[in-house]
């Protein structure tokens, strides 16, 4: 779906996303959610936050599990995707702590295998994901999962591509240096597994990686386009974003 902007786009997609947590609320059942990080989402979090704020949706029914986080990476670093999701989003609605997962990037390397083993088995005991927001990275990149990620891939340590890392640095003050090389990442094929699966993209700089994954073949090269395969995926993309589809 191509919107005239990211902001409209970002309500539309607010919007399903607040209709699926309504549906469980009157189901009894909780919905779960992959959430993602990146500059993409943040939209569609403000309105989310607007929705509780000025049309009382709840939160309090959503289990939540996020797709990545840096490795190693203390949680109340200023890049950390734990500190990104409470200042975007948790710490404004009424999702019980408690209720919100993220990768922890501060496991002992000897944890690690049994850490991604268990976020997994997480998700699968909560029912599944109902739905997974998604970013796309320059390279094609999902979550953290960088090209060369196989479909059945699981959750996992990734090394960071050269791009990925230049991308990420001025968060870490402009110094490449500072970029952590390694990322705990949601496997492809758990992301797969979601019910509904939503990426957005906004912005000229993704429109050869976007008309790739929709319009190109399915490849390791390009992780977004596995989404070909999903019996319901949606790209939703601004006009800039759309531009060489
Ligand atoms: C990071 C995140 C991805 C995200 C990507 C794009 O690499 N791990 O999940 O999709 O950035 O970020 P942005 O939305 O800022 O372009």
């Amino acid at each position: 779906r191509i919107f005239q902007s990211a902001s409209d786009a970002s309500k539309a997609v607010a919007e399903e996303i607040a209709e699926l947590i309504k549906q469980r609320q009157k189901e009894g059942k909780n919905a779960i959610l992959g959430l993602a990080t990146g500059s993409s989402p943040k939209t569609v979090y403000a309105e989310l936050i607007r929705m509780h704020k000025e049309e009382g949706l709840s939160f309090k029914n959503v289990i939540s599990f996020n797709l990545d986080e840096y490795y190693p990476m203390q949680p109340d670093a200023i890049q950390s995707y734990w500190r990104f999701m409470r200042e975007q989003l948790f710490n404004h609605v009424d999702i019980p702590e408690g209720n919100y997962h993220i990768p922890d990037g501060t496991v002992s390397p000897q944890m690690l295998a049994q850490h991604c083993e268990e976020y997994e088995k997480m998700i699968e005991d909560a029912g599944g994901l109902d739905f997974q927001l998604l970013g796309i990275g320059g390279n094609g990149h999902i979550g953290f999962n960088e090209p060369g990620s196989h479909e059945n891939s699981r959750t996992r340590l990734m090394m960071l591509d050269h791009s990925t890392r230049a991308a990420a640095k001025a968060d870490f003050g402009g110094e490449l240096t500072k970029v952590p090389k390694k990322a705990i990442t949601m496997g492809v094929s758990k992301i797969l597994s979601a019910k509904r699966v939503v990426l957005l993209a906004w912005g000229e700089r993704k429109a050869p990686k976007i008309a790739d994954a929709v319009e190109g073949v399915v490849s390791e090269h390009n992780p977004a386009s596995y989404l070909q395969q999903h019996p319901n995926a949606l790209f939703v993309v601004d006009e800039a974003a759309a531009s060489e589809l």
